[in-house]
């Protein structure tokens, strides 16, 4: 007998849903039959791409502009949804802010708290709002963060990808072991270098075809690189009932980069 991925009833918001991997979060989620709500940050003009294909291929999808590091515009996202949508079942973080490549000893002040304000704390409120959700509701939750595969296999000047990544994971980790005991579960994905959003740029405007040629041949024993939907089935898999015994845990997604 064939196994199909079944999900408990809700919406899923999704943080970051107009970017490269979070758009692609969004899709298979909305195939899936769930109602999505992703955020975006600055550019309605990529939310409202993402939600017309989903809204083409007859998916319910519908976006917000929160800026996550603002607590009270992240309650009042959570409010909306579970006044349209009554009960949210999948919190996912696919967000991120944009910043330079850079050597820790390079790295200008004003970056790093911005980084770490956009990402580490902008994280803490989704989690945050994610956790007291699933307890009012009171039968569970998934949550899910993207991080980075290279919380695993340090990068050289992207520290400040792996930094607050690292930290998000803990929270997760922290959401695992502190609320299991409400049916909440709470999982990582770790993206390597993946053809989309923040690393399709960095491959395509960063690398010249001999440099992709080397890292795609000596440093990803499945040598390519990682796409959209690479990240999304992860993510899809982990909040689906087949995954009701997993929490806590952190999956590369990466090709085999991290080993
Ligand atoms: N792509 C990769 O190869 C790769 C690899 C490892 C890890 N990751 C991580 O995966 C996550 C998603 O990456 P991506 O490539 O999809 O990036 P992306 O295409 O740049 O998308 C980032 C998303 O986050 C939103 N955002 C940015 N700053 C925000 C803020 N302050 N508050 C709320 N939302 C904000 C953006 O909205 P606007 O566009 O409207 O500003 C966009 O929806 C990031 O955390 C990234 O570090 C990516």
């Amino acid at each position: 007998m064939s196994t199909t991925l079944s999900f408990a009833p809700g919406a899923a918001i999704i943080a970051g849903g107009s970017g490269g991997i979070g758009a692609g979060i969004c899709k298979r989620f909305a195939d899936n039959g769930m109602p999505v709500v992703f955020t975006y940050h600055s550019s309605e003009d990529k939310a409202r791409a993402v939600q017309q294909e989903i809204a083409a291929q007859g998916g319910i999808c519908e976006y917000e502009r929160v800026d996550l590091s603002q607590p009270a515009q992240v309650e009042s996202l959570f409010a909306k949804v579970r006044e349209r949508h009554g009960r949210i079942a999948h919190v996912i973080y696919a967000a991120g802010p944009h910043f330079e490549f850079n050597f820790i000893g390079s790295i200008p002040d004003s970056d790093w708290l911005h980084v770490v304000n956009a990402d580490i704390n902008g994280a803490f409120h989704l989690i945050q709002n994610a956790v007291k959700t699933f307890r009012s509701q009171g039968d569970g939750g998934n949550l899910i963060a993207v991080i980075t595969s290279a919380v695993e296999r340090v990068p050289v000047k992207d520290i400040m990808s792996a930094a607050p990544k690292a930290a998000i994971e803990m929270l997760v980790r922290g959401v695992a072991k502190e609320s299991g005991r409400f049916g909440i579960r709470a999982n990582c994905v770790g993206p390597g270098w993946i053809n989309a959003g923040l690393g399709k740029k960095g491959i395509e405007e960063k690398l010249d075809e001999k440099t992709r040629e080397h890292i795609r041949k000596t440093t990803i024993p499945l040598q390519r690189f990682g796409e959209a939907d690479d990240i999304a089935y992860a993510a899809l898999f982990l909040c689906s009932q087949q995954a009701g015994f997993i929490t806590g845990q952190s999956l590369a997604v990466d090709g085999g980069l991290q080993l």
